[in-house]
């Protein structure tokens, strides 16, 4: 007997040909139509993402069990999504890839049951989650089984919350309640042209509120990034959304207690900023871009912003200082003069809370004028959603260092990461206006009697502004207090930044024991 016909070789020749079948499960037709689509496979989607060599597949051989609406008499090897184990610029990440070339990508028990596996691994390994999900959502034909797989899925999703990273890569529909998964991780990207998230599609919205909406304008990648917010990133392209990934798992540890990634930088973290000695303009109320002093400050200029598109008075993302990862949130005065409103304050809350989650320590840059009045603020509940950066300000326990450029004024001035809420390092610009309020407002509401009586109103108000712009408009009061820890050159942040962030490296707080807070959701 030749080696080639014992059965052991008969047996290998017949698991490669099932390998190379589970390889494209529907078809090389079935490929090529989804490239028509101007999508890529799973499977290349997955080669795009991780190191060459490092996916390990896992249960490729999968098949349904269902038997309904002729499903017995179709086999689909995998069942339709691409699960397993890869390494990420060396780091290890467990991850699902959706097939749409198998029953749309849609979900049945076994599809389920291997996202399972791979959440259950990253979980007891302490790796990150990445899901790329193209599907047409619930498998129609398995029923309610798909609907319990689906909750499956969810129930992890929310056990894995704050435990390891979990990003979620949007290439195609992700419909119906399937938008759920998405919601709970941490980071969502979506590409522009090709993915599409809702809860109802156009057609059951024209039945019953008669709007008319395409696929695009309802859930596409730009309607998310600018006016739901759902979407942190948007990518032009597949490529794009890779490199998205790849950066920002560059930026956040493998799991909960994980120091993170750690890189040899040449940038000074003592160098001094000199621009930003030059950033503020003159007038109060005439605006700049604080991402100048985000990006002066950093290691290398190298500021990875999230949400941009999106409540863009408040500027929120990573970057470094020393090679140690920072989480940024600033109050962007070139946007509504960086006031604080419902979708502002939801989207820095979210951010602080993966950054204290994940031990990353958080830099506050504040120019706030306070909250933006109105009823359509009020009706939409500011009080509650505003207290939502509070609560997440206050509860996180990572190192806080806030730097007041310019306005911290009231309420705002509280949650912007104040010292009374336990931020750890506090200092002031000199151009910095710690205050109930800016001067104009302050003299009318105080002295609206006194202005009124005066031989000359409109020249007793001014100085009564100048009187209060002299006296509260700086940072020294809050100085004398305590409030800030210092008052330094704007030119001096990185290097105060830099070693605050070494005074702070050990920080620890115990809180009491409770099951959870209540925070105002
Ligand atoms: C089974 C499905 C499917 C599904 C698509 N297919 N969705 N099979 N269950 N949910 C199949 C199609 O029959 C087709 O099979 C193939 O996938 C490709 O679909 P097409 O329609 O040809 O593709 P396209 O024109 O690109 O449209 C994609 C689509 C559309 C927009 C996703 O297929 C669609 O609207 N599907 C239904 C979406 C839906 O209503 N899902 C349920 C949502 S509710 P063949 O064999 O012809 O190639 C939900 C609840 C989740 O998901 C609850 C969680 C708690």
């Amino acid at each position: 007997m030749t080696t080639e016909d014992s059965t052991q070789r008969r047996q290998i020749a017949a698991l490669e040909a099932k390998r190379t079948r589970a390889l494209a499960p529907a078809g090389e037709s079935a490929n090529e139509k989804q490239h028509a689509r101007g999508k890529r496979t799973a499977r290349e989607r997955i080669a795009a993402l991780v190191d060459p060599e490092s996916f390990v597949e896992l249960d490729m051989f999968a098949v349904h069990r269902s038997t309904a609406f002729g499903l017995d008499e179709r086999e689909f090897l995998g069942d339709g999504v691409v699960t397993g184990r890869a390494t990420v610029s060396g780091r290890q990440v467990f991850l699902f890839s959706q097939d749409f070339t198998v029953l749309g990508g849609s979900l049945g028990e076994v599809f389920a049951e291997k996202i399972c596996k791979v959440m259950d691994l990253a979980v007891t390994t302490g790796s990150p989650l990445i899901g790329i999900n193209d599907s047409g959502g619930a498998r129609i034909q398995e029923g309610v089984v798909s609907l319990g797989g689906y909750a499956e899925i969810f129930w992890r999703n929310v056990q894995a919350s704050g435990v390891v990273p979990q990003l979620s890569l949007i290439a195609g529909p992700c419909a119906g309640g399937a938008v759920y998964s998405p919601a709970i991780t941490d980071f969502t990207i979506m590409v522009e042209g090709i993915s599409q998230m809702f809860i109802t599609g156009p057609e059951i919205i024209k039945t019953v509120t008669g709007e008319d909406v395409t696929f695009e304008e309802l859930g596409g990648a730009y309607t998310h990034a600018t006016k739901s917010g759902v979407t942190d990133l948007i990518a032009a392209d597949e490529d794009e959304m890779v490199e998205q990934a790849q950066r920002l798992l560059s930026f956040i540890p493998q799991n909960n207690l994980d120091d993170g990634p750690r890189y040899a930088v040449q940038d000074d973290p003592q160098r001094l900023c000199p621009e930003l000695d030059d950033l503020i303009p003159d007038a109060p109320s005439k605006p700049y871009d604080i991402k100048t002093a985000i990006v002066s400050v950093v290691d290398d200029g190298d500021f990875f912003e999230l949400g941009e598109l999106h409540a863009a008075n408040i500027v929120i993302g990573f970057g470094r200082i020393g090679g140690g990862t920072i989480g940024i949130v600033a109050n962007q005065p070139k946007v509504m003069a960086g006031v604080l409103d419902i979708a502002s304050s939801i989207k820095a809350a979210r951010f602080v809370r993966f950054c204290d989650a994940f031990n990353i320590p958080l830099l506050t840059f504040v120019d706030v004028p306070g909250f933006l009045p109105g009823t359509s603020q009020e009706y939409g509940g500011i009080i509650k959603h505003g207290a939502k950066l509070l609560y997440a300000f206050a509860e996180a326990t990572v190192p806080k260092i806030t730097v007041i450029t310019r306005k911290a004024y009231g309420g705002a001035y509280d949650v912007m990461a104040s010292k009374h809420i336990r931020a750890d390092y506090n200092v002031a610009w000199p151009t910095a206006e710690i205050a109930v309020m800016g001067a104009a407002g302050a003299v009318k509401t105080i002295f609206r009697r006194e202005i009124a009586d005066a031989a000359d109103p409109a020249a007793r108000e001014a100085e009564l502004i100048a009187d209060y712009e002299r006296r509260f408009a700086n940072p020294f009061i809050a100085a004398s207090r305590g409030y800030v820890d210092d008052v330094i050159e704007a030119s001096r942040t990185r290097r105060a930044v830099s070693r605050a962030l070494r005074m702070l490296a050990d920080k620890r707080v115990e809180r009491p024991k409770r099951k959870h807070g209540n925070i105002p959701l």
